[in-house]
């Protein structure tokens, strides 16, 4: 292990932050936009978003989530929070970034897209100048932004994925949840030759079972579509997860100790250990996002 990943998996144990640390990880410039997703649905994709933003949080980024499951959204269901501006408000201009962002757990913000970036696409030039003025502040004062999307390979989803700076993929090992996630790589990979794509198997008996399910759609994508898939890491099932659930708290604060939380954390350390690397994707912030989000869906 690196030294940088030891340094950061003292950091996350410790849950204190030196101002050196913070000054080391914090960008200047952009912050990482990363959509998350998946071929199917109910396989943890904003379970996953809210506990790895805490945990994100807890190594000193400065996280947002922005929550675009126009259908499903409920961010703030499993965060036990209620918000009282979207999106809409902001692409309307009624209110601004600062107005229209939740305070969540650990200093995790949150802002509901509601029907937001429907509306976007009535805009006239000048408001859009304005929205993209306001929603590029965030770039300024977060790390990382965290888009939790509907499943799938609709429009809508397919643009978000486009638009960000990387993707996360999550699948569970059920076969129709691996060969859904497959098709939006096939699909991505027709598009967007050198998107990033880092995959999680959420739900995984054992570890093997996880890293076979890997290394499976790594090979694959990699022979069929010459297409080339970065693991992030997996989590078992965890009966906490559920519990978690149903009381409306991220398991990541009720459990701190299930393996969930452990493995959100191994994540967590991945994804920011892989931006490090050679490899590591260009952030275009939320500024690039957007711009490139309208390009997708308007064609203006
Ligand atoms: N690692 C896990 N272990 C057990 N249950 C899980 C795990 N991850 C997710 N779940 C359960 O799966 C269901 C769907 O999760 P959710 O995050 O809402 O998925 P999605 O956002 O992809 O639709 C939830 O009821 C949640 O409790
Ligand atoms: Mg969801």
């Amino acid at each position: 292990m690196s030294d940088q990943a030891e340094k950061l998996r003292n950091i996350v144990n410790n849950m204190r932050i030196s101002d050196k640390t913070l000054e080391q990880t914090k960008k200047t410039g952009s912050a990482r936009v990363i959509t998350i997703t998946s071929g199917k649905g109910g396989v943890g994709k904003t379970n996953i978003t809210v506990n790895l933003a805490i945990a994100l949080s807890k190594m000193g980024l400065r996280v947002v989530i922005l929550d675009v499951d126009f259908g499903l959204a409920n961010i703030d269901v499993l965060m036990g929070m209620s918000t009282k501006y979207t999106m809409v408000d902001l692409v309307r201009g009624e209110r601004n970034i600062f107005e229209v962002l939740t305070d969540g757990p650990n200093n995790v913000k949150f802002l509901s897209g509601g029907s937001g970036v429907e509306e976007l696409l009535q805009l006239d030039r000048r408001q859009l100048g304005n929205f993209i003025n306001n929603i590029s502040l965030l770039d300024k004062l977060y790390d990382v932004i965290l888009i939790d999307t509907g499943a799938g390979l609709s429009r809508n989803v397919m643009s978000f994925i486009h638009a960000a700076d990387e993707v996360v993929l999550i699948t569970t090992p059920e076969p129709t949840a691996i060969t859904d996630a497959y098709a939006v790589v096939k699909m991505i990979s027709r598009k967007d030759r050198h998107k990033v794509i880092k995959i999680i198997v959420n739900k995984a008996e054992t570890p093997k079972e996880a890293y076979d399910i890997l290394s499976k759609l790594m090979l694959v994508s990699e022979r069929f579509l010459a297409f080339k898939l970065q693991k992030l890491g997996y989590i078992l099932y965890d009966d906490y997860v559920t519990k978690a659930v149903k009381q409306q708290k991220p398991f990541y604060l009720s459990y701190p100790k299930c393996h969930a939380t452990q493995q959100i954390t191994e994540l967590a350390v991945n994804l920011f250990e892989g931006s490090k690397g050679s490899d590591s994707v260009a952030s275009r912030g939320m500024k690039g996002f957007f711009s490139r989000l309208l390009n997708a869906f308007g064609g203006s």
